[in-house]
């Protein structure tokens, strides 16, 4: 039985935003009591569209954050503004759902923390995959020893975004989308960190990065569309890499190696892989100590993370683990705090750019 009612605002009316609405709606805990966006249409779109009943809609945040009813602020705006929507969300004293990457600088990340931790407020940050049925078999397959302490761990987001995704016009840009790894690749990142830790609701603390980058789409208006599987001559162009690859060591001895490669033609795909002293999983693919006498890889039926359709994504996991940490008044696995050591790797990747030489975390 839930122990409360919280009310919900949701801030930037667009494709994710769907998905936080339909899992907001479906928790018995939880009731929509407004929407904002930059546009009032927007915000009046996707109320429709979800059929909301009794719901305030906005196009002035502080207003919205000013309605009596609300206690969570689910934050699906682009990545540029998120910092000055938790910035202010948390000074108004409200919960915190908020969309990867939570920002677009150290500075942002320094500033976020030090709001959420003066506010005291709780959060989660949608590093959704988290909540993935193979990411869950998996990591509960670690905790019970199945492949022994993982040492190497690979994650790759391989992903051509571009024109397709209706976020890209933000996100291209290095002004608000900084990087491919940012806008994407910090899917992976979490992963590796996620899959690094032995503990089942644990992620492994990076302490060292080095990073290259490359690849050959930066600035060109040639674009692939993987949904469609044709090209376009006229597409703004993505002003970073799309290529990086990026080695981290971790506090516990653990290494792992993430890329983000947003110039690949080919489908979406998110492949893992991850060695322990006694086993590995390739995918959904397992090889265990525990499995005497196994002749071939054990294939676990399950959904994978081969999707890039946010309704595809296990939202709706995430938004009742948030719920059942704020009933329970537990601070969450995946909150603001630990995203900012996945967000850091970023950054760190960022610095070696510069530097041509590793980076040490935290960054100073
Ligand atoms: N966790 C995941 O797997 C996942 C998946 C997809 C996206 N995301 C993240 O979610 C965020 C949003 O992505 P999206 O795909 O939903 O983008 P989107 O479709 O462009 O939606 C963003 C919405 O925010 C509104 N907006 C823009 N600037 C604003 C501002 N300054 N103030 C208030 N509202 C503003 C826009 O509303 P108007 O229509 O009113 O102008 C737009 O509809 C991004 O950070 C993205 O990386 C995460």
């Amino acid at each position: 039985m839930p122990k409360k009612q919280y009310g919900v605002l949701i801030h930037g009316a667009g494709w994710v935003s769907t998905q936080h609405i339909a899992a907001f709606k479906k928790n018995p805990a939880t009731k929509i009591v407004a929407v904002s966006s930059r546009s009032i249409e927007s915000a009046r779109r996707q109320t429709n569209e979800a059929g909301l009943a009794d719901v305030t809609c906005f196009d002035d945040y502080q207003k919205a954050l000013a309605h009596p009813d609300v206690d969570i602020v689910s934050i699906c705006t682009p990545q540029h503004v998120h910092c000055e929507n938790v910035l202010d969300a948390a000074g108004a004293g409200k919960q915190l759902v908020i969309e990867k990457p939570i920002g677009i600088s150290l500075e942002e990340l320094r500033l976020m923390q030090h709001a959420v931790q003066s506010a005291g407020v709780k959060t989660v940050v949608s590093f959704v995959l988290r909540w993935n049925p193979l990411f869950r078999t998996i990591k509960g397959m670690i905790a019970d020893n199945a492949i022994g302490r993982p040492y190497y761990v690979e994650a790759d987001y391989l992903s051509h975004m571009g024109s397709w995704w209706q976020g890209w016009n933000d996100a291209r840009t290095l002004a608000q989308g900084v990087s491919a790894m940012l806008v994407g690749g910090c899917h992976a990142v979490d992963a590796m960190r996620w899959f690094a830790a032995e503990g089942e609701f644990e992620a492994a603390t990076p302490t060292e990065v080095f990073a290259v980058s490359g690849g050959y789409r930066k600035g060109s208006k040639h674009e692939y569309n993987c949904l469609t599987n044709t090209w376009s001559d006229d597409a703004p162009p993505m002003e970073y890499e799309g290529l990086e690859v990026v080695l981290v060591k971790f506090s516990n001895g653990a290494v792992g190696k993430v890329s983000v490669n947003a110039d690949c033609v080919m489908p979406y795909r998110f492949p893992i892989r991850i060695f322990g002293d006694q086993g590995s999983f390739f995918d959904n693919q397992v090889w265990s100590h525990k499995y005497v006498g196994q002749t071939d890889w054990v294939k676990l039926p399950t959904i994978l993370p081969d999707s890039t359709d946010v309704n595809h994504h296990p939202f709706q996991s995430e938004i009742d683990h948030f719920v059942e940490c704020l009933d329970d008044d537990v601070e969450s696995h995946c909150n603001l705090q630990d995203a900012i050591k996945t967000h850091e790797v970023v950054f760190a990747a960022q610095q070696c750019y510069q530097t041509g030489m590793p980076s040490h975390l935290p960054l100073a």
